[in-house]
């Protein structure tokens, strides 16, 4: 059964699926990295594809951008098609001077301004985080290449051009960086029992101004890809 987002069978989607925000970065990965990718999606250009990394079923979807977008991916992902391991691969801005451009943020922990939690009705706050397992696999697959990481909260904003700097305050909590999706994929996982990770190549600084050059996200993307497939080989 296909769902309107997918146009996948069931059975063709891997345990093990690899989001990128771009759909295609989904398609360079699976022509990069996997061997024997078949396309699986075309539906809204959110191209996804399944192949094998080091003889496991590996599959790469986009999810679009935002916390609605990959709620919906992820959700059909783990319901329908059986996902049990959702590694986000994504891009966030620094909002504190302990990253730099280039590092690999992993989110221990995803903080947020949506009210995407609310469908729960938790009488308070619900934490959304990582899988330890897939967290700690992340963190020896760095140190082993020598990447420059950093693992901690994050901030999950659905708001990119904020008219408010609402960054700092997430920053004066301790969190390290803002993207815009990981709460979301967080709380699908939780809500299901299966396992989430989401790390990132900071490409900018909220707090420098800086941004990368093209071929320098193109070099700080490889080393974030290496660190997924590593872990996706051990599941
Ligand atoms: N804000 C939110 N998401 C992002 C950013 C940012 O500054 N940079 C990359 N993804």
């Amino acid at each position: 059964m296909a769902t309107p987002h997918n146009a996948a069978k069931i059975g063709e989607i891997a345990k093990t699926v690899l989001l990128p925000g771009d759909p295609l970065r989904a398609k360079v990965i699976a022509d990069t990295f996997l061997e024997d990718p078949v396309q699986f999606n075309a539906v809204r250009n959110m191209f996804g594809f399944t192949g094998t990394y080091k003889g496991k079923a590996v599959s790469v979807m986009g999810t679009g951008m935002g916390i609605p977008s990959i709620g919906i991916y992820s959700h059909e992902l783990i319901h329908v098609y059986g996902a049990q391991n959702l590694i986000r691969i994504g891009s966030c801005g620094a909002i504190t001077d302990r990253v730099k451009i280039g590092d690999i943020v992993m989110a221990q922990g995803a903080c947020t301004d949506s009210n995407y939690a609310y469908q729960y009705g938790l009488h308070g706050t619900f934490s959304a985080i990582a899988d330890f397992g897939l967290l700690s696999a992340a963190v020896d697959a760095a140190k082993a290449h020598g990447f420059p990481y950093a693992v901690g909260n994050v901030n999950s904003t659905d708001i990119f051009y904020n008219e408010l700097p609402t960054w700092k305050d997430w920053a004066k909590m301790g969190c390290l960086a803002s993207e815009m999706e990981t709460y979301a994929l967080y709380c699908n996982a939780a809500r299901a029992g299966v396992r989430a990770l989401g790390i990132f190549t900071v490409s900018d600084s909220l707090v420098t101004g800086e941004e990368t050059t093209a071929q320098e996200r193109q070099n700080n993307f490889t080393n974030m890809m290496e660190v997924a497939l590593d872990v996706a080989a051990q599941l």
